[in-house]
């Protein structure tokens, strides 16, 4: 890939976007009002903002391999932090995808480097509900339900964060979305999740409301 030719795409998308409004740019400097923080893997094939039909100012977007929530990451909290207080983002979608090479990685033990750490979020999945995927001979079905199971149980980890939990309280928001991304034909699966059935009979060990909030 010839990087000047990228640079030469930049100069053709500015021009394209001031033909349709002179004042693109200035619009959208002046700051942002997402309603919407997105947390998906790193995978090349899977564009955010391009697969919803989304622009620039739309959508607070956090990648990482496998889009793992893990509550140790500060990166990932000071995302989940400034979307809610600042940015006050109504909705946190958390979009898996079929076919994807950290999900197939952790099923398959072998040494990775940096990833191993990584991974292990995983196979804790894996091993959460084994009993289900073990079930499921057919090797490609058992990766995609890994891949919905990952959702899900990122889905949950993200409910354990207190920012969101004081979100919760305060607002009733941010609701919570678990999709998966079906890179076989495009389309995004809603895995219809409802975050207060998921948590019933496990409420009592994440709820961080007795720390002082109401
Ligand atoms: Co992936």
């Amino acid at each position: 890939m010839e990087i000047e030719k990228l640079l030469e795409n930049n100069r053709n998308w500015m021009s394209e976007k001031l033909a349709l409004d002179p004042d693109y740019f200035k619009k959208l400097s002046e700051g942002q009002h997402p309603e919407l923080l997105y947390i998906g893997c790193s995978d090349s094939r899977v564009n955010a903002e391009e697969l919803m039909g989304l622009n620039p100012g739309d959508v607070f977007v956090h990648r990482n391999v496998a889009n793992l929530v893990i509550c140790t990451d500060n990166n990932l909290n000071a995302v989940v932090q400034y979307a809610l207080e600042v940015l006050k983002v109504k909705h946190i979608i958390i979009c898996g995808h079929y076919e994807c090479g950290g999900i197939k990685a952790a099923m398959k033990p072998s040494d990775m480097g940096q990833l191993n750490s990584w991974l292990q979020t995983l196979r804790d999945v894996y091993r959460l509900h084994r009993r289900e995927l073990n079930s499921i001979k057919d090797l490609s079905l058992r990766f995609d339900r890994l891949v919905e199971l990952n959702v899900i149980e990122q889905c949950i980890n993200i409910v354990k964060i207190d920012h969101v939990q004081r979100s919760w309280y305060r607002t009733g928001y941010p609701k919570i979305h678990g999709w998966v991304f079906d890179i076989r034909t495009g389309k995004i699966v809603d895995l219809n999740l409802d975050m207060h059935e998921e948590f019933r009979g496990i409420r009592k060990i994440y709820d961080l409301k007795p720390l002082g909030h109401e």
